[in-house]
């Protein structure tokens, strides 16, 4: 190493490839134009979730949708954002096919139905889903999977791990060329699973399930703005995420699955899932990343993992982050109308910051 050069965990300055977010919710509205924003300021592309009311299921839906996102960005963006398709029973090939074609879709999207927020319209039986994941495989368009069981019979904390087992990997096995990310990793036994299988199947990783687990979200009260789904796990699988993401192998990846929810619906006597994140991913990461000494990481994991994994082009521009000898103030809200966003909280004090 030079003389010149600090090593990496002494430097005060980050200069990355321009990220990307593989996995976000920008909702649509007065919440797309206080969300985004936050977004278009660090990230150049992002995997657009379809799960709105009603849900983005034809390619008209999604032209419209990824219209009214451009509108919505300030002026001078560069963003781009990727739309997905939601997979429902009724979905045929041919949409699929033509969204590809016209360059709509860049992947589709399993929602197990009654999985998560909006999932309603998603699958119940995988078998009646199987011609779509055949033309899936047979024109490269990669599916994206919420991986958790919705049997009322499981535990909400095994959802992922008995999902592995009942779901993704008899899909493996019979879509073997069909190329997959298991979207929002949680645990342990997801990330073996991922590194024990081909470059076909990826993962994305978000910032809070590197920073909280379940205690977090339950002891000493419980806490609505940590609470998403999958949820948050043992400690032991928040570490193995840990070493997942920081470990260099190209198929973790960042998607943020940042899912902004006023904080009426968040803080009441059945509160939705969903952590708002996209205004401090970056410094959270920059700080795991840190504190793991791996901060000559995280460039692969926020800005050339999942664009390798989707095939394609790296970003040109570039993204500065700065340490701080103060921390920065405890995230506030954003302000949509009358709604209040809470940003996620790592219940720590954040250093890193994007500069300009
Ligand atoms: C997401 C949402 O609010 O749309 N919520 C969440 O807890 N992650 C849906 C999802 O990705 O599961
Ligand atoms: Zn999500």
């Amino acid at each position: 190493m030079s003389e010149s050069q600090p090593p990496i965990s002494a430097r005060k300055r980050l200069v990355l490839r321009r990220p990307d977010d593989w996995h976000l919710h920008l909702r649509d509205g007065e919440l797309l134009k206080a969300v985004l924003p936050a977004t278009a300021r660090v990230f150049e592309r992002a995997i657009v979730m379809p799960n709105l009311v009603p849900p983005v299921a034809t390619v008209d839906a999604a032209l419209a949708y990824r219209e009214r996102i451009r509108k919505a960005l300030p002026r001078g963006s560069a963003f781009t954002p990727l739309m997905t398709c939601y997979l429902t029973e009724e979905t045929l090939p041919e949409t699929l096919r033509e969204g590809q074609r016209r360059g709509v879709f860049t992947a589709a999207k399993l929602y197990p139905a009654g999985a998560t927020t909006n999932s309603a319209a998603g699958v119940s039986d995988i078998h009646r889903i199987h011609p779509l994941l055949t033309t899936m495989e047979k024109i490269g368009l990669p599916l994206l999977v919420h991986g958790e069981v919705v049997d009322p019979a499981v535990d909400i904390f095994d959802r992922e791990a008995v999902f592995i087992e009942a779901v993704l990997d008899p899909l493996r096995k019979q879509f073997p060329g069909l190329r997959i990310v298991f979207e929002h990793l949680t645990s342990a036994a997801g990330v073996a699973y991922v590194q024990a299988q081909s470059a076909h199947l990826g993962a994305t990783i978000t910032p809070h399930h590197l920073i909280i687990n379940r205690n977090h979200i339950l002891v000493g009260g419980i806490r609505p703005h940590l609470y998403c789904l999958p949820i948050a796990k043992r400690d032991a699988d928040r570490q193995a995420l840990r070493r997942a993401a920081t470990s260099g192998d190209p198929r973790f990846f960042l998607g943020t699955d940042s899912a902004p929810h006023p904080r009426s619906a968040k803080e009441c006597a059945c509160g939705c899932a969903g952590i708002f994140n996209a205004p401090n991913a970056l410094p959270c990461l920059a700080q795991v990343f840190e504190e793991e000494g791996a901060l000559d990481r995280l460039e692969a994991f926020v800005s050339a993992h999942g664009a390798q994994f989707y095939g394609l082009p790296l970003n040109k521009g570039q993204l500065t982050l700065h340490r701080q000898d103060r921390p920065a103030p405890a995230p506030s809200a954003v302000h949509a109308g009358q709604a209040s966003l809470q940003v996620f909280d790592p219940g720590f004090a954040l250093y890193w910051a994007v500069g300009d």
